[in-house]
């Protein structure tokens, strides 16, 4: 049991590492808060109209649940951890990039954090999740909603293909809370003001 727990509590602690405000410091940006949609997220990092600091920020917040999950299911074995293991403690990375203990719990809404995990726990998944995203970009160019659609229907790939499994059980919850934090996107989608991708934020906002 100690295992496992310290395994999610340190992905916990690496998931809290909001990377859109730590990569915005070392650009010297604005604090992604203070502007746009005001979520420290690649998306709105990349209405800063710096698209290296938007990158690493993907990049960052995607590895950081990712990377938990492979040592699980790569070293895990020797501690006792198994796959169960590896979707905690994506499940705990994730959390953490939503209420992030180093930033008062103020984090950001999951979808590059979510990806990464999913990418770690079934690569196959990851593809056709990040297929459906990618679709959906191209033909409406809003994040949030590609967002919402590809969260939505990454539980229902892996249960229809894989089966019912821990790492289902994970992906299903990380879509839930996904949706539920994107509450302000959905109202702006709805009364067509959510920004399209790469619109910079507005001066002053
Ligand atoms: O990165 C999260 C994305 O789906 C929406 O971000 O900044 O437009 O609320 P944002």
């Amino acid at each position: 049991i100690l295992a496992p727990l310290l395994a999610t509590l340190v992905a916990y602690l690496i998931g809290s590492l909001s990377f859109a405000v730590i990569v915005s410091r070392g650009f010297g940006l604005a604090d992604p808060r203070s502007y746009g949609s005001g979520n420290p997220g690649a998306t709105n990092v990349l209405r800063s109209g710096n698209k290296a600091a938007a990158l690493l920020t993907l990049a960052f917040d995607a590895l950081k649940g990712y990377l938990p999950v492979m040592a699980v299911l790569l070293w895990g074995e020797r501690f006792g951890l198994g796959e169960g293991t590896a979707a905690l403690v994506g499940l705990a990375a994730f959390v953490g990039h939503l209420w992030p203990v180093f930033f008062r719990f103020q984090g950001g809404k999951g979808v590059a954090t979510a990806a990464g995990v999913i990418f770690g726990l079934n690569p196959w998944l990851g593809l056709a999740t990040l297929a459906s995203f990618v679709i959906i970009v191209f033909f409406f160019r809003y994040v949030s909603l590609a967002s919402i659609v590809a969260a939505a229907f990454a539980p229902f790939y892996e249960l229809l293909i894989w089966g019912p499994s821990a790492a289902g059980f994970a992906i299903g919850a990380m879509g839930l809370l996904l949706i539920w934090r994107h509450g302000a996107n959905i109202r702006k989608l709805m009364n067509g003001t959510e920004s399209k991708l790469g619109q910079k934020a507005a001066a002053g906002t």
